[in-house]
């Protein structure tokens, strides 16, 4: 989100989601609290726990602002409402976490972080925006050559449930395309820019440009450049309510910062040494297809949901 500032200006009220704030059941969020977006089935045992799942829909400017998570109590909701329009973190059996990188291709940073993943056999995945493609195709060559992943995170980084008629044909068809001619194939998932998104939007996008709207659960704001050691703590640790890395978890950060590709070293080796395995966004969504939810019949208390929307990227 190097885009900061046209976050701050150009997204009016509750377009938005912001940083997360664990509201309890309890403890509910306040009246007027946007709709649901996304619905996260919890696995059991909670390996991806509900508080690590960012959520609640923001109200204003793009920057922290109160949103709440929504926990909904066991088979609150029928089934059919489990369906997501966009995906936070995913249910998977095992230590698996992605690494989303989002706004490049850079031209320096992003080659710097190649070579940190390389050397530890990480697969991640980029969010790239199509105006950076047009400048360094070669870096996008070489990420998929190396393994890695690539989104979509539209052209130039608007926020798309702001756009006028016919741009999002723009914003996500022309970046398909370029990514297409670049790297010889069309990318199936994408990332709205400050995850600004709805859900008839993202069904929309999945249905007319063949791409899943992908948000995060870790959020370490490294695009406020809060230095290296905090962007690692944040992401291995958790932050504000949002908690860290997980298994299942969608960690967001973004290769256009300096401080981000310096907290990558450590804090990739801190989440291997804890017995982490990386795979790609569409490895993640695989896994989870192969551990489908327990059927309707099964114990509620295996089928915890909750609500969750985003803000930021
Ligand atoms: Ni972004």
């Amino acid at each position: 989100m190097a885009l900061d500032s046209l976050s701050a200006q150009a997204l009016p009220s509750a377009s938005v989601a912001s940083s997360p704030i664990s509201v309890s059941p309890t403890n509910p969020a306040p009246l007027g609290s946007p709709p649901l977006v996304t619905v996260t089935p919890t696995p059991q045992g909670g390996a991806t726990s509900s508080s690590s799942i960012p959520t609640g829909i923001a109200s204003t400017n793009g920057n922290a602002s109160p949103s709440a998570t929504v926990r909904t109590p066991d088979m609150q909701l029928p089934l059919e409402a489990v369906e997501r329009s966009a995906y936070s973190s995913i249910r998977v059996e095992g230590p698996y976490v992605a690494m989303t990188f989002d706004d490049g291709p850079d031209a320096t940073l992003t080659p710097r972080l190649l070579d940190i993943l390389k050397e530890r056999h990480i697969h991640a995945t980029f969010f790239v925006l199509g105006q950076r493609v047009q400048d360094h195709p070669e870096i996008l060559q070489r990420a998929v050559a190396e393994g890695h992943e690539i989104g979509n995170h539209s052209w130039d980084h608007p926020p798309l449930n702001k756009l006028a008629e016919g741009g999002l044909q723009h914003q996500l068809a022309d970046t398909s395309a370029l990514i297409k001619q670049t790297v010889g194939h069309a990318p199936t998932i994408m990332r709205p820019p400050y995850g600004a998104t709805n859900p008839r939007l993202s069904r929309a996008i999945e249905k007319e440009y063949g791409m899943k709207v992908i948000l995060w659960s870790v959020d370490p704001f490294d695009w406020k450049d809060p230095g290296a050691q905090v962007v690692s703590s944040r992401i291995l640790n958790g932050w504000k309510g949002s908690g860290g890395a997980k298994p299942g978890a969608i960690i967001l950060s973004h290769d256009i910062h300096k401080g981000t590709i310096e907290a990558m070293p450590s804090t990739l080796d801190a989440l291997l040494a804890k017995g982490y395995k990386f795979v790609t966004v569409s490895e993640l969504l695989a896994m989870e297809s192969k551990n489908p939810l327990p059927a309707p019949s099964a114990s509620p208390s295996a089928q915890k949901t909750h609500r969750t929307k985003k803000r930021s990227s």
